[in-house]
């Protein structure tokens, strides 16, 4: 096979520091399963900044176009607070997601059997669960205009506008009920069209796609509000989740602690299909850059291996070595490995972002 070409972006904070589990992994791959990357580094986010003055240069943004896929780590930290909103590092990560049109991005939240202890529900509400958040990435909130701070009256007025057309809310439904029949075929669209003309359309094109292509999807719609107290109350009842850039951002980190840990979330962004076929990609963990253990070898590695495995999976067609990935990692978190998140003070001393990456090395020899 020809090499698989990886652009790695740790970013900053623990983005960074997990990012060195990840390039194990990726050498393992190569030494014994013959997956071989081309694997391209760059700056993103503060450590753009600081390299260039701006948190995605058009270079970096130049490779990230050509490669198969792209690995980040995260962005952000307090260093950056007081920099000019249009050069925060979030704006990279944002500048990114939109520039390769990273439509649809898939936030799976999977309970591992070791870990249903752990959740801060109760084990019958979250072990065995696995659900599926597809978040619209582009677009809403985060993107619409009119934007800004503007002076009216007197008086500062901060505005961002919920804006989605037709045909964005088309192709992010069709990701998942494309996504619904390769799993348990139900989606649960989740927006607020109560009170949102947009949470309106959404539904109506949510509806109108699934009446004319997807009807043997089992389709139900509730109001985002009542999603997030459903999520928490009895989450086993979604399979995929639709829903749209702000409202998924939310639900994400809030499924993300039915898992256990933050610590423990991957994802996929992905977006139409380049010329060979592959979907425009990029994979990083649902967590931040964890200012406030950045440093320390504290950080939980999994969220950015597991983004590893699904890259294996949408973006390189290798399933099968993706399910090698993720078993192994559940194989470490059932023989007790875990890093401080995923523990109570008083359960011993936790393992080191570094402890950790070698148990899911050696939990990979292990399966050979
Ligand atoms: P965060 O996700 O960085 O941290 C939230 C909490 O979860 C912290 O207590 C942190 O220690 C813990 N945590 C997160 N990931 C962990 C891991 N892998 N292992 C162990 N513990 C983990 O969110 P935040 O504190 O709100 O944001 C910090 C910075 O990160 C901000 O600048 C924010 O904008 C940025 N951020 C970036 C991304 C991204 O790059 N995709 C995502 C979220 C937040
Ligand atoms: C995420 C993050 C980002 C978002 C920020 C850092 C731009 O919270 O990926 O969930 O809001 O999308
Ligand atoms: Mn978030």
């Amino acid at each position: 096979m020809s090499n698989l070409s990886l652009l790695i972006l740790p970013g900053d904070g623990i983005g960074q520091e997990v990012m060195v589990e990840v390039r194990k992994i990726i050498g393992w791959y190569g030494e014994n399963r013959d997956l071989k990357f081309d694997v391209s580094e760059d700056l993103i986010g503060g450590a753009a900044y600081d390299a260039h003055g701006t948190p995605l240069s058009d270079e970096t943004m130049a490779k990230a176009q050509a490669v198969d896929a792209v690995l980040l780590g995260a962005v952000g930290g307090p260093k950056y607070d007081d920099l000019d909103f249009s050069v925060k590092p979030e704006r990279g990560l944002l500048r990114i997601r939109k520039e390769m049109d990273l439509f649809a991005n898939l936030r799976p939240a999977q309970c591992f059997d070791a870990l249903a202890d752990f959740s801060s529900l109760k084990k019958d509400i979250v072990s065995g669960l696995d659900i599926m958040i597809v978040r619209e990435l582009t677009s809403g909130s985060y993107f619409g205009e009119p934007r800004g701070i503007f002076v009216e009256n007197g008086e500062r007025v901060g505005i961002n506008t919920q804006r989605y057309t037709e045909s964005e809310i088309d192709r992010v439904a069709r990701a998942a009920f494309e996504l619904a029949r390769r799993r348990s075929n139900k989606v649960c669209s989740m927006e607020k069209a109560n009170v949102m003309e947009s949470g309106i359309l959404w539904r109506e094109v949510v509806t109108a796609v699934h009446k004319a292509d997807y009807a043997d999807v089992e389709l139900s719609h509730m109001y985002a509000d009542n999603g997030a107290m459903q999520l928490v109350r009895a989450p086993k009842q979604f399979d995929v989740i639709l829903t749209d850039n702000l409202f998924g951002d939310i639900l994400s980190d809030c499924a993300a602690m039915l898992t256990g840990s933050l610590g423990m979330l991957p994802s996929a962004s992905l977006g139409s299909p380049m010329e060979n076929g592959r979907p425009k990609a990029l994979y990083e963990p649902v967590h931040g850059s964890a200012p406030d253990i950045m440093g320390q070898g504290k950080a939980n590695p999994c969220a950015c291996i597991l983004s590893f495995a699904m890259a294996l999976r949408y973006s390189f067609d290798q399933g099968t070595e993706a399910k090698r990935l993720e078993s192994a990692v559940e194989k470490v978190l059932a023989d007790g490995v875990r890093t401080g998140d995923l523990m109570q003070a008083s359960d011993g001393t936790p393992a080191t972002t570094s402890e950790m990456g070698d148990a899911v090395i050696a939990a990979l020899n292990a399966s050979l």
